[in-house]
């Protein structure tokens, strides 16, 4: 058996937060970061619009304030949003000094500043972007970084199952210690010991049928968290993409939002334009506005799609800006110079999360959250497209301030016990696990998707808990592996939007009901927060402020 693996920091996941964490911290502290793919592997590297911060003269903070907390319906925390936005040009320039080549404004002078594209509800150009395909920019520089940096020490495809806990452990105060991590290709689990653990692990928008995310995006990270007894909120609000291509051999690939940010238009299957119905911002509407509108228009005709078509920009422009979304338009037979695209939309983006404050702290000490895993409150009912990188890096940096400062009155934690396997044999009927995951992400797409109702609701919540109910037989019967471990915990968060989705009786950024159509102004807007029946004080929980600066 591997003896415990200590490090002062151990860091759960290798996206634009995980390696944004890893660097920063690695200055001061010895960093084990773990991933369950190889390090590129997450959402982070198929980003394509870009990174939102202010540059441009005529913008202000306060313009990329008020527009975010417009596109957050009323749940944003404001406090939240002026510190993301005031540091945002840092994090641009940081990233810049790691050696991300980001577009410049002007290709023969980069001294002129970078190139700033407009995607929905900005209502500035304040975009910075490498071309169409700037996760992959920030990966390749920021990988490129970590293999050369000795305070680091990189596992690839371990794949974090649990948190260890003082409290799990019967050791009294709660502090997080560590976690358990299969070893994908040995097949072992092993104990990762650390004075402080951040979960970087991404969003969870695999739990629906179609998404635009990598399969990494199974919600670990917050699984983990309410399992450990960390408040989770806002997970009602799922975020859909409006323009994802459409054709079968596709996986829902992305039609940047910048598209439209550089005039593409949205058009119905008769080549007529729609979205000035909607709303007047037309295609360049927040994605909730846009993605409700395109599956009205859907239902409305009958149609499997609606066209994006930027054809009336000159192909040289469209080669320039978007030239990976061409090739891979291409690919599928369509050309994006010459004809309009057929597009839907698809689960993008999981607004909700594991409750932080500013610093990531969670309710648990020792143990903090950041990028999607998260939920600052800084997108509140919707997120602002390109805000998420933005999050991802600006919060990284506050949680590494935060860990160095009280890092010295931190003591290395114990000797923690081994995975028990004892009471475990290997399974044979693995065939039911991918049943389940089938069945799971159909239903929550079916019934908790764009458009919802209480029956949909109840319909799925029975399914949910029944689904449960056997992953947990299943589980506590068979030795555990990859698919295995993601569906348990894609089966709670399903749960938790379920619940969340149940709990709000309105309709509100990207949560829309048919049962209660409109915004409830009646009173305060409030977001959802599920306090896990784990909790050690769930009185002591229920009154922690929300935003702890
Ligand atoms: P991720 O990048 O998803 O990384 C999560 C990491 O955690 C991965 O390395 C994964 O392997 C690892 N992991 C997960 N679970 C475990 C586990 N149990 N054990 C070990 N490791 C684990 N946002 C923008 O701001 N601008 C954009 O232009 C943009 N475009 C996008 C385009 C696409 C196609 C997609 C899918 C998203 C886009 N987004 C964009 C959203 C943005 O990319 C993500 O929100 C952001 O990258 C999340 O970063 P992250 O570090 O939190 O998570
Ligand atoms: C896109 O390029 O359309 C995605 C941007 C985002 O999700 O922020």
């Amino acid at each position: 058996m591997t003896p415990q693996i200590n490090s002062d920091v151990l860091v759960i996941g290798s996206g634009a937060a995980g390696l944004t964490l890893a660097l920063k911290l690695a200055d001061t502290l010895s960093v084990n970061l773990v991933s369950k793919g190889i390090l590129f592997e997450g959402s982070s590297l198929y980003a394509q619009g870009g990174i939102a911060a202010v540059f441009n003269s005529g913008d202000s903070f306060e313009s990329h304030l008020n527009d975010t907390v417009k596109a957050g319906a009323g749940l944003c925390d404001e406090e939240i949003v002026r510190y993301c936005v005031e540091k945002a040009p840092d994090a641009i320039r940081w990233l810049t000094d790691q050696g991300v080549k980001f577009t410049p404004q002007n290709n023969s002078n980069p001294e002129q500043g970078y190139h700033l594209t407009k995607e929905g509800g900005h209502s500035h150009r304040r975009v910075v972007h490498a071309a169409d395909a700037t996760g992959k920019a920030v990966e390749t520089s920021l990988v490129a970084q970590v293999r050369q940096n000795n305070n680091i020490s990189v596992y690839e495809n371990h794949l974090a199952i649990d948190l260890i806990t003082s409290s799990k452990l019967g050791y009294g105060k709660n502090r997080c210690f560590g976690a358990y991590i299969f070893d994908k290709k040995n097949r072992s689990v092993n104990v990762f010991a650390a004075k402080f653990v951040i979960l970087a692990t991404g969003g969870a928008s695999k739990v629906y049928l179609y998404t635009s995310n990598p399969d990494t995006s199974t919600g670990d990270g917050i699984a983990m968290a309410r399992r450990a007894g960390c408040r989770i909120a806002n997970m009602e609000f799922n975020q859909f993409h409006p323009t994802c291509l459409y054709h079968p051999d596709a996986g829902s690939y992305l039609m940047t939002e910048a598209i439209r940010g550089e005039g593409g238009k949205l058009l119905l299957p008769d080549g007529s334009s729609f979205m000035h119905k909607f709303d007047k911002r037309a295609e360049l509407a927040p994605r909730d506005i846009v993605a409700r509108a395109i599956d009205h228009e859907m239902k409305r005709l009958g149609s499997d799609y609606v066209y994006l078509d930027i054809s009336h920009k000159p192909s040289h422009f469209i080669e320039t800006h978007f030239p990976n979304v061409l090739a891979k338009c291409l690919e599928f037979g369509y050309d994006l110079c010459k004809q309009p695209i057929p597009v839907v939309p698809a689960a993008h983006y999981t607004c909700g999360g594991i409750l932080t404050d500013r610093n990531a702290v969670t309710d648990i000490p020792g143990l903090y959250a950041v990028g999607e895993t998260a939920c600052t409150q800084l997108h509140g009912a919707n997120r602002m497209a390109s805000n998420s990188l933005l999050e991802c890096v600006v919060f990284a940096m506050s949680a590494t301030q935060h860990i160095i400062a009280n890092s010295a009155n931190i003591k290395p934690p114990p000797v923690l016990p081994a995975w028990d396997e004892s009471q475990v044999t290997n399974s044979d009927e693995e065939v039911v696990v991918s049943h389940n995951w089938d069945e799971l992400r159909r239903f929550m797409w079916d019934y908790v998707g764009i458009v919802r109702t209480n029956k949909r609701l109840q319909r799925a919540k029975r399914r949910v808990d029944l689904l449960q109910h056997e992953i947990e037989e299943y589980y506590g019967n068979f030795h555990v592996n990859n698919d295995l471990i993601e569906l348990r915990n894609l089966a709670l968060v399903a749960d938790l939007i379920i619940q969340s989705a149940m709990q709000r009786r309105e309709s509100r950024g990207l949560h829309y009901t048919l049962d209660y159509p409109q915004l409830d102004s009646s009173s305060k807007a409030l977001p959802t927060i599920l306090i896990p029946p784990s909790a050690i004080d769930t009185t002591e929980l229920s009154n922690k402020p929300l935003s702890k600066q």
